[in-house]
C-alpha cells in the first residue's frame, strides 16, 4: 500500500469484479442499440478503459473535460466545458462515464447539456457514488460500482493535486496529506 493512504476501500480484486458486471449489465441493456460511450477527464479514464473491455457491444467512444467552480451547493453557471464532444450525438444513446459523483454539478450541467443536443438517452455511469454529498440536483447514477462515504478517495484513476491516478486500489488518503 502507498504510504500515504491510510486504508484500501476496494481492492483491485473487487474493482475488476463491480466493472465485469457493469459490463455485462450495460452489454444486455443496449443490445441492439450501442451507445456512445463519454469519458469525463481527466478521472475515468481507467475506469472508462476497463469498461469499455467488459461491454460486448460496438460502441463509440468520445471524451469531454468539464471543469465545475464555486460553492459546492450552487450550481448555476458553475461549469466550464474544456473540451467538447466530437461526435454528432442527435438521436443516439450517450453513456456518460465518471469516477465520482460528488455535489452533482459536473454532471448536471454536462447531462442537461447532451440532452439539448437531442440526444435519444443519456444515462450516467459513476465508478463512486459518495452518498453522503450535498447534491445540486435530483440526478443519479444509473449505473454505479459503489457507494462511498465522505472520504477523501484515490487511486484507480481520482487524484489529490493530480496524484495517486494509478492505483490499482482506491484508498482512503491520510488526512496530514491534504491538510497541510
Ligand atoms: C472530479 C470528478 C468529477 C467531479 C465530481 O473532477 O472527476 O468530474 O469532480 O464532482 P461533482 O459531482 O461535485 O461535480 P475534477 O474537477 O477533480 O477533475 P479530474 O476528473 O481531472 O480529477
Amino acid at each position: 500500500m502507498h504510504a500515504d493512504v491510510e486504508r484500501i476501500l476496494f481492492t483491485e480484486e473487487q474493482i475488476k469484479n463491480a466493472v465485469k458486471e457493469l459490463g455485462k449489465r450495460i452489454t444486455e441493456d443496449y443490445a441492439g442499440d450501442p451507445p456512445i460511450v463519454v469519458g469525463i477527464l481527466k478521472g475515468s479514464f481507467i475506469f472508462m478503459s476497463d469498461l469499455m473491455r467488459e461491454i460486448d457491444l460496438n460502441c463509440d467512444i468520445d471524451f469531454m473535460i468539464a471543469k465545475s467552480y464555486g460553492n459546492a451547493t450552487v450550481s448555476s453557471g458553475a461549469v466550464n466545458i474544456v473540451k467538447d464532444l466530437d461526435t454528432d450525438i442527435t438521436g443516439r444513446n450517450v453513456l456518460i462515464v465518471e469516477d465520482i459523483l460528488d455535489t452533482a454539478r459536473t454532471l448536471t450541467a454536462v447531462k442537461d447539456l447532451l440532452m439539448d443536443r437531442s440526444a435519444k438517452s443519456v444515462k450516467i455511469a459513476a465508478l463512486l457514488d459518495k452518498v453522503t454529498a450535498q447534491r445540486v440536483s435530483d440526478l443519479t447514477a444509473d449505473y454505479k460500482c459503489f457507494d462511498v462515504g465522505n472520504e477523501f478517495v484515490v487511486g484507480y484513476g481520482l487524484d489529490f493535486a493530480e496524484k495517486y491516478r494509478g492505483l490499482k486500489y482506491i484508498g482512503v488518503l491520510k488526512p496530514e496529506i491534504y491538510e497541510r
